[in-house]
């Protein structure tokens, strides 16, 4: 079986971040989310994946992962040129994907306990797709799946206004050829996209058997800033440890699971874990909370922050108390000294205030 990770898209709901990275490469925990993906898709024992990438962010993406040695991954990059959809992503790939089945795994998703189950289940069953659904509050955002008694899946919608039922497609396939069939006859949805929900409908139509399995544990999809600090939050919930390899001075504390990097400096600063602080990065009379991730060689001094991703280089000087936040990479945010407490602003693009 080989496996096909979307990387591709324009990160929209990501944006200003997204303008100078791609969304499967922004860090939870300061480490990009998609690199969780392929160690995902490694465990589940698969090594031949194809990465789709758009042209705009290739470059990085191949940057970041490499030739996949290591994760024991054979990485082959596929350039989807128009962002246009999750089932012309797999037609883009067709090439690759060849007559073998395939694992497919939106990379700015992230699931608890991987993919390993789902894979081995749909080996043996002479399936022609499996799924992983979870349960949600409002399934409105996403793809809808309607089961029969027997897991069987009936139907799907995507987007759909009025739900059908509560369980929504985690971005997580599993695909026997014929899928390709199906693809071949669907049409571009309302929002101009090939939907592989529309494909899979098609599938069952062709007389597919389409099994779904549901996800007991956390899914976390990370495409926006408020799923981005929950998928944070989580990860350094269940995976941060406590290793200190940078310098931690005398008048401060690191209380719990806290990562503290290579060549940190901790200088008259609590840190309350879990957290994690990055390589070269700089703290001197700060607090820094739970579920809190500071990039590599950025340096806060005077700042109380929690509940917060900060990417690398950034400068956070007398600032805060700073929570719910996500900065981007080489952020400088300083006191003005300014009486009349004006702010002094200069934002990119679409940034985000809340004062
Ligand atoms: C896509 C799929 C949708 C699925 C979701 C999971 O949505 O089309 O069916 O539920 O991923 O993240 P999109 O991210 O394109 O809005």
């Amino acid at each position: 079986m080989k496996a096909l990770v979307l990387a591709g898209g324009k990160g929209t709901r990501l944006r200003p971040l997204t303008y100078t990275m791609p969304k499967q490469l922004v860090p939870v925990a300061n480490k990009p989310i998609l690199h969780f993906v392929m160690a995902q898709v490694a465990d589940a024992g698969l090594s031949d994946v194809g990465v789709i990438v758009a042209p705009e962010t290739g470059d990085a993406i191949r940057a970041s992962l490499g030739d996949g040695s290591r994760w024991g991954l054979r990485i082959t990059y596929i350039v989807q040129e128009q962002p246009a959809g999750l089932a012309h992503a797999v037609k883009t790939a067709a090439p690759f994907l060849g007559t073998d089945p395939f694992l497919m795994f939106l990379g700015d998703n992230l699931v608890q306990g991987g993919v390993g189950e789902l894979v081995e289940e749909f080996a043996g069953a002479g399936e022609d797709a499996a799924l992983l659904l979870k349960e949600v509050v409002d399934p409105r955002a996403f793809g809808v799946a309607v089961l029969d008694g027997g897991g069987r899946v009936t139907r799907l919608v995507e987007k759909p206004r009025d739900p059908p039922s509560n369980l929504a497609l985690v971005g997580v396939y599993v695909f026997s050829p014929r899928v390709h069939e199906a693809i071949s006859r669907i049409a571009p949805s309302w929002r101009g996209e090939l939907e592989i929900t529309d494909a899979i409908q098609e599938l069952i139509a062709l007389g597919g058997k389409v099994r779904a399995r549901i996800l007991e544990g956390w899914w976390l999809d990370t495409g926006k800033k408020d799923d981005l600090l929950e998928a944070n939050r989580v990860v350094l919930d269940h995976y941060a440890c406590r290793y200190i390899a940078g310098e931690v001075g005398g008048e401060s504390q690191v209380v719990g699971r806290v990562e503290v990097g290579e060549g940190a400096c901790i200088r008259r600063s609590v840190v309350r874990g879990p957290a994690v602080i990055g390589r070269g990065a700089y703290l001197e009379d700060c607090f820094v909370g739970p579920f809190t991730a500071v990039g590599d060689g950025s340096k806060l001094r005077g700042v109380s922050i929690e509940h917060s991703v900060v990417l690398d280089s950034c400068e956070l000087c007398d600032v805060g108390p700073i929570e719910d936040s996500l900065i981007g990479r080489s952020v400088r945010v300083v006191r003005a000294n300014s009486r009349h407490r004006a702010l002094r602003l200069f934002l990119g693009d679409e940034a985000e205030v809340a004062v």
